[in-house]
């Protein structure tokens, strides 16, 4: 397997960092061609227009028909319906593979499951549990059991350890063959699967070569949805290293009901983080699988409003609830669905405040912890005299404009991408707050696809370094990255060099801070974006991005500088398997009502304000 690999450009990448060396000059001018014949990249300038979001990572239009989305193919806040369970699904979209070859077949069975039994029937589907051991109260009938949300964890020492696995050697005809499809041993050739909410349901799947056989070595990414018609979540999957991979799913209580559960193979064995992975996508649907999520006399721990300590967690595993759907609700002329009154409340404990802010036609976000939506006045309050350093890409451009315009109400079409701006409450002029953002795409505010390596212009590290030299110092910084280096690193190995570069200059910086006596600011770090649609196949797919944010955490947090963590990745993967909620790259595009790059008339840009509320749950809770 290595040796179908990038090979390295070079034996130390440290050298790239020095830009006083003659060979950096080559090395990237060789790189930025190698970039642009590689995967044929228009450079984009960010307009400051809203219709200017094409102009931004456009790139070369995919041939996207037979892709899935789950839900949303049909986005319409208007026509929403729900079709009746479809149980073969996943048989006519596996048409293709031989049955034949699969693992001996599970007989269907029928499940039963009444409220009042007390053996959770679904434990007959998981093979990977032995629940004797873990739920020996299981025989008492009476008493609820309480039980733990779902949650994911960033692995320790994530950078070596992904590199280790990713040059694991092949050998074997059994790590040489090439994914093709799975085998759910617990699921397929079900029939009317039926789980209790609140459990948390385990299985396990093996990867098949294409004669049926099993592979056995890890990395295949697999994108996973779960989704009914108030809930989607994306069950974590995790990667036993031998071809065998272990999911789960959870729905609460509360959301009982029909549900699909999607597997797709989007890439194998690290293909994702190729340098140019596009020719090696696979993006294949292996399974929808109807499930029945049936309500069972199980409580989970209620959800409580997040607290500053509860933002530590790498890696978040949460899901978005519906409250509220108005089935008629057309997109204004300003591009906007305001389908609930501004102040349509939160359902508790899934959030807390005005629920309708969000525009999203009743869905929200929680994860560990629910978040609060802020008024303007509240959010105003907490702000108020506080300086905040922006310091991402153009995402960051979209939600610090959706936040002025949409939570602090004040109007400015867009955030350019280097811009320090003392901006003031328009209804309290005594209030203000100041905004620093300066764009890491690249070096030159107008250039693109240099990600982290931006830090190896000595003038952008001057440039960053000032704002951090006077006697006072912003109190926050919101961090992000990932999209650019996703165009710009050749290969992982180059990228932990540069995210330990990275973490190793910010760090320097703060000790400067601290032996000047000053207080260093608080840092959050805003993980990536899942890319959506088109782009899940191209340099920054999510298999690369959720192994870059993985990385970056681990470098920040082996310098200390990591004070806060948010979930993007996770907070916008529900979401991604279309271009409903995104042009590919960002989520926050201004609404406006003309042609979006799904064809439909309008975007939907809730996800990137739910970002913006949970940015101010971190900067204003305790
Ligand atoms: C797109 O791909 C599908 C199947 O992969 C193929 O049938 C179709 O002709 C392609 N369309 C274009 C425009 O290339
Ligand atoms: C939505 O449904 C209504 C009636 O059910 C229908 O008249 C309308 O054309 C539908 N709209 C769309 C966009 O399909
Ligand atoms: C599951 O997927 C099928 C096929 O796409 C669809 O008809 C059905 O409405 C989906 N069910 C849910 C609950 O989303
Ligand atoms: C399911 O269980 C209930 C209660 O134990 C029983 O009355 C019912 O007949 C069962 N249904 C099936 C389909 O087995
Ligand atoms: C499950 O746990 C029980 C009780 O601890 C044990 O006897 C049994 O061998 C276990 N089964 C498996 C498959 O591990
Ligand atoms: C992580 O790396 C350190 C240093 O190489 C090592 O001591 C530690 O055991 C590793 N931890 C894990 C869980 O691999
Ligand atoms: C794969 O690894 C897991 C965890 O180490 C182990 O439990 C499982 O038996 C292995 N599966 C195969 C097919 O070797
Ligand atoms: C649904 O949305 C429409 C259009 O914005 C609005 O006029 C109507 O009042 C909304 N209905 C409800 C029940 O909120
Ligand atoms: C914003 O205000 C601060 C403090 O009053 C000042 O130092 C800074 O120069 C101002 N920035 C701009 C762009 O006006
Ligand atoms: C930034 O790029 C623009 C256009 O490519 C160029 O004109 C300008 O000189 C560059 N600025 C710097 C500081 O390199």
């Amino acid at each position: 397997m290595f040796t179908s690999q990038m090979p390295e450009k070079g034996p130390n990448f440290g050298w790239v960092m020095r830009s006083n060396n003659p060979k950096v000059q080559w090395w990237f001018k060789l790189l930025t061609m190698g970039v642009f014949l590689g995967i044929l990249i228009v450079w984009g300038i960010d307009g400051l227009n809203v219709g200017s979001f094409q102009r931004d990572f456009v790139l070369l239009k995919v041939n996207s028909s037979g892709k899935f989305s789950p839900t949303f193919k049909d986005f319409s806040f208007t026509n929403i319906s729900l079709r009746p369970h479809s149980v073969n699904t996943h048989q006519n979209l596996n048409q293709d593979f031989a049955r034949k070859n699969l693992a001996p077949k599970v007989a269907p069975q029928q499940i039963n499951l009444t409220e009042n039994q007390g053996n959770a029937p679904d434990f007959s589907l998981e093979m990977v549990t032995n629940v004797s051991h873990k739920e020996p109260e299981l025989v008492e009938v009476s008493r609820p059991r309480v039980h733990r949300w779902i949650s994911a964890e960033l692995e320790a020492n994530y950078s070596s350890n992904l590199l280790t696995n990713w040059l694991a050697p092949g050998g074997e005809p059994c790590r040489e063959s090439r994914t093709v499809d799975v085998n759910i041993p617990a699921l397929d050739g079900r029939e009317n699967v039926e789980l209790s909410t609140g459990d948390i349901h385990e299985f396990v799947f093996h990867a098949l070569d294409d004669s049926g056989k099993p592979h056995c070595l890890g990395g295949d990414y697999f994108e996973t949805d779960l989704a009914g018609e108030t809930w989607k979540s994306r069950p974590p999957v995790k990667d036993l290293g031998n071809g065998s991979y272990q999911f789960s799913l959870q729905v609460h209580p509360h959301f009982s009901g029909d549900y699909n559960l999607t597997v797709i193979l989007l890439f194998r064995h690290y293909e994702g983080l190729k340098f140019s992975p596009e020719r090696f996508a696979y993006d294949k649907v292996l399974r929808v699988i109807p499930v029945k999520f049936s309500k069972f006399s199980v409580e989970l721990p209620e959800l409580s409003q997040c607290k500053k300590s509860d933002l530590v967690r790498d890696v978040w595993s949460g899901r978005w609830t519906r409250h509220a759907k108005n089935n008629s609700c057309p997109i204004s002329n300003d591009g906007r669905y305001r389908c609930q009154e501004p102040n349509f409340p939160c359902q508790k404990p899934w959030c807390d405040g005005p629920l309708g802010l969000l525009e999203s036609n009743g869905w929200v976000y929680s994860t560990h912890c629910s978040f609060k939506m802020f008024s303007s006045e509240e959010a105003w309050n907490c702000l108020n005299d506080r300086w905040i350093f922006w310091w991402g890409d153009s995402n960051h451009c979209d939600t610090v404009r959706n936040i002025l315009n949409f939570i602090l109400g004040v109007d400015m079409k867009a955030v350019p991408r280097r811009v320090d701006m003392n901006i003031s409450n328009p209804r309290n002029p005594s209030q203000t707050v100041r905004f620093t953002n300066i764009f890491n795409g690249h070096p030159n505010e107008t250039g693109n696809y240099q990600g982290l390596n931006s830090l190896a212009d000595a003038d952008y590290r001057e440039l960053l370094k000032g704002y951090f030299s006077g006697n006072v110092v912003p109190d926050t910084i919101i961090m992000n990255s990932g999209l650019h280096d996703g165009v710009f690193w050749s290969s992982l190995r180059h990228f932990i060099k540069g995210a330990d570069y990275a973490a190793s200059f910010w760090a320097e910086i703060f000790d400067g801070m601290r032996q000047r006596g000053l207080t260093p600011p608080e840092v959050i770090y805003r993980t990536t974006v899942t890319t959506g649609g088109y782009a899940r196949r191209l340099a920054f797919n999510p298999n690369k991005m959720e192994a870059f944010n993985g990385v970056v955490l681990d470098k920040l947090r082996a310098h200390g500088l990591v004070d806060r963590v948010i979930d993007d990745f996770d907070m916008t993967y529900p979401w991604h398997y279309d271009n409903r909620c995104n042009d590919g790259v960002h989520y926050g595009r201004a609404p406006a009502k003309l042609k979006w790059r799904d064809g439909q008339i309008g975007h939907q840009y809730f996800v990137d304000l739910m970002l913006g509320h949970v940015l101010l749950n971190a900067l204003c809770t305790r």
